[in-house]
């Protein structure tokens, strides 16, 4: 679904919200009928040598979960990965994840994807390997609100939900913003693409082919996962 400016401009707004919030502890309104959206300081995810507390940053997914009334399975508490992907500003970039299955011979996988609200998933894509296709990907929206963003004319105002930190390192400006249930296709493989959740966070389903982790690249060159 391509973008409208007026569509485009409401999930802005919704973003602003919750980025004006982050000084905060809690606020940025109702977030999924499971009580108040909380907001975090920056700071509140690293510890005195800058690393990412990632069990801190997990507790913030799976009490979104709880929000979103989405149902936390043991699975989900003991397999979560969580990154920052290096860029040290989780509330801005950053990540939570599940691998539900990632099959080489079936050449198959099922992956969650867990956003904090207005929190990016950095400009990728990824590569042909001699032992591996180019992933195929598409993203469901299943909570909250998400804007994909992948190759295509620029939409209006793209750059206003973009993590101002990240926004010289994205080249694709073509914004689709998912209703809940929607599902979305990757338009071609090895194309660039990166997604950032709306005000309320989001949990997006996502369904590809087996992908491996030295195919991912990334625009910024300074991110590693
Ligand atoms: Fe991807």
């Amino acid at each position: 679904m391509n973008v409208s400016r007026r569509k485009l401009m409401a999930v802005t707004a919704g973003t602003v919200v919750a980025a004006a919030g982050v000084a905060g502890c809690t606020g940025g309104g109702t977030g999924g009928g499971g009580g108040p959206v909380k907001t975090y300081k920056n700071a509140d995810f690293y510890g005195a040598d800058g690393k990412l507390k990632e069990d801190f940053a997990k507790q913030a997914y799976f009490d979104m979960l709880q929000r979103f009334n989405s149902p936390v399975y043991e699975k989900i508490r003991k397999e979560m990965w969580v990154a920052d992907f290096a860029v040290g500003k989780f509330t801005e970039v950053g990540m939570g994840g599940i691998f539900w299955i990632n099959d080489k011979e079936g050449k198959y996988l099922g992956h969650e994807i867990y956003l904090l609200p207005g929190q990016m998933i950095p400009e990728h894509w990824h590569v042909k390997l001699d032992d591996c296709a180019p992933k195929a990907e598409a993203w469901q929206l299943r909570y909250g609100a998400v804007t994909l963003f992948g190759e295509g004319d620029p939409s209006p105002e793209w750059d206003k939900v973009v993590p101002a930190s990240e926004k010289e390192c994205t080249t694709v400006k073509h914004a689709m913003v998912l209703a809940l249930g929607d599902v979305a296709p990757l338009n071609r493989v090895e194309a660039r693409h990166f997604m950032v959740a709306g005000p309320q966070g989001c949990i997006v389903t996502e369904y590809a082919s087996y992908h491996e982790g030295k195919a991912l690249r990334f625009t910024n060159p300074k991110i590693k996962l």
